[in-house]
Order: structure tokens, then sequence, then C-alpha cells
């Protein structure tokens, strides 16, 4: 049938224009890491500079090793920054493998600490211990991105974040939230906010990010292709609460050994 012909190209056409989107909000986030991460250089190669300064004019031994260890922190923070953009630019892999999201809330607040002080924003880590996630580390770091520069564009005179990970044992899911303190999303608003293109954002702002009305469209994407999914929480003039779940990967099970008599004394389980 002809309908039919028409539609399912249309479909793929879709899919096409949608992978594309996807590719752009890509390349537009880094464009805005980008600037954050030229200042923050600076500011670790100022730091590295001074005090390198420092230990060619003052020789005694312990200015020198103060100086020294200076440097070293300097240079491990730049690292750890560079660790940060390169997981993100990079398709470490594509498919989804055991993933440590604790180490993915560090890497990616790394890109964003710099611009969480300079808009007052306080950072509340709950990181308890849970499992790994089955997930694709890269793309994670990318939702958790969006979803901490939506937070603090919401607080423009400063608040708090909280990201809290937990684990749901009885379903074995694992749960990332961030939860800020910002202006709150209205009710009528509130199941737009996936829509590609809706946003209420005037254009970038002054640090150059928002106003696309992708981030959270692009955020739901890869939580589907996840099998997780993506929860708000909102409420005006208090703050928004967004909550990542995700599949816990799957540990080996534990061997129970229920063919010997109970009343036998404990043996090692043995398969054959
Ligand atoms: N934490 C939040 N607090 C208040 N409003 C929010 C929050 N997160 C999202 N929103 C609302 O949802 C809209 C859509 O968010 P989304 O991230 O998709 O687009 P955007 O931030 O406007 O632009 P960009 O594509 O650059 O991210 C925002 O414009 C804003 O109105
Ligand atoms: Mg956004």
């Amino acid at each position: 049938m002809a309908g039919g012909t028409a539609s399912s190209h249309d479909a793929e056409k879709i899919a096409l224009l949608e992978q594309q989107l996807r590719q752009a909000q890509k390349l537009t986030a880094m464009g805005e890491l980008v600037s954050t991460t030229t200042h923050e250089f600076n500011n670790v190669l100022t730091t590295i500079i001074n005090y390198a300064k420092l230990g060619l004019r003052q020789r005694d031994e312990p200015t020198r090793t103060k100086a020294l260890e200076k440097i070293l922190a300097a240079g491990q923070r730049a690292a750890r920054i560079t660790t940060g953009i390169l997981g993100f630019a990079r398709n470490r892999s594509a498919g989804q493998e055991p993933t440590d999201l604790a180490r993915i809330v560090e890497d990616t607040l790394v890109l964003v600490e710099r611009d969480f002080v300079k808009y007052r924003i306080a950072l509340d880590k709950q990181l308890a211990s849970v499992p790994p996630a089955l997930a694709n580390g890269n793309q994670i770091q990318q939702v958790l991105l969006n979803l901490l520069i939506n937070a603090r564009q919401a607080m423009p005179s400063g608040g708090q974040i909280v990201i809290k990970l937990s684990h749901d044992a009885a379903q074995n899911l694992v749960d990332l939230m961030v939860r800020d303190t910002g202006c709150g999303i209205p009710a009528d608003k509130l199941p737009r906010i996936f829509d590609r293109f809706f946003s209420t954002k005037s254009g970038p702002d002054e640090s150059g990010q928002g106003g696309s009305g992708l981030g959270l469209a692009l955020c739901k994407d890869v939580m589907e292709a996840h099998g997780g999914r993506i929860r708000v929480e909102s409420t005006p003039g208090k703050g928004t609460s967004f909550t990542l779940r995700l599949p816990a990967a799957s540990v080996p099970a534990p061997v129970i050994l229920t063919t010997a008599p109970i009343a036998a004394p404990a043996v090692p389980a043995s398969s054959g």
C-alpha cells in the first residue's frame, strides 16, 4: 500500500534526522565545554607557573617541596579535566557495560565546578556505594551534564544541588538523582519539558549554555536506549529533582548447594 510505504519512509527520515540532532546537540555541548575548560586550564597553568617561580626564587628546601607539591596537584587536576573531556568526546564504547556511576559523577563535576563556584551553588554529594550500572558511561555523562547545567541555570542567584546515588535492591536498579533549589517548573509546562525544542530560555546565557530545548529530549532518548527511565518532580518556587533509573549490571549469582541432605556435614559445592 502506498500509504504504508510513505510512512515507513517517513519513519526512516525521522530516525535519521533524530540521529543528526543528537550529534548536533553533542557538538553544541562540547563547544560549551571548550570555553569552560579553557578558563580552567588557564587557572591551572597560572598555579603551575607561579609555584615554579616561587621554587626558583626561594631556594630553601621546605619552600621548594611545597612548590613542587602544588605543581604536582595542579598537574593532576589538569589530567582529571582532560580525562573528563576525552570521556565526553570519544565514543569510548558504543555499547553498555558495567559502569561505576560515582566515577561518572566525579568526571562530570570536574567540568562544571568552576561555574558552580561562580554562581554560588553549593554541592551536596550523597554517593552511597552501589553496584555498577549497565550503561554507556559516555552517554550517561552527557545526560548528567545536561541536568547539572539546567539545575545551575534554574538558580541564577545561587542555591544548592544534591547529587544522590542509591540502589533499589528489590528491583536491582541504580538511581541517580539531581535535585536543585531553583525556580521549579509550572505544572502546565512540566509535560512538555522532554519535547524537542521546548525551552523557556531566551537563548544561551552568559556562559554560552542553554536555550536549544534539546537537552532533556536527549536525556530521555539515552535513558530509553538503556531500558531505564528519567523522572521529574518539581515545585514552582522550591526546586526540581530529576532521577535517572538504570538497571544494575548483573553480578554472578552465588552458588547455593540445595541437593545435600540437611543433616550432612557441610561440603564444598561442586558442579561435577
Ligand atoms: N532544573 C530545572 N529547573 C527548572 N526548569 C527546568 C529545569 N530543567 C529543565 N527545565 C525546563 O525545561 C526546559 C527544557 O530543558 P532542556 O534542557 O531540554 O532545554 P534548554 O535547557 O532550554 O536548552 P538546551 O537544549 O540548551 O539544554 C527548560 O527550558 C526549562 O524551562
Ligand atoms: Mg538544558
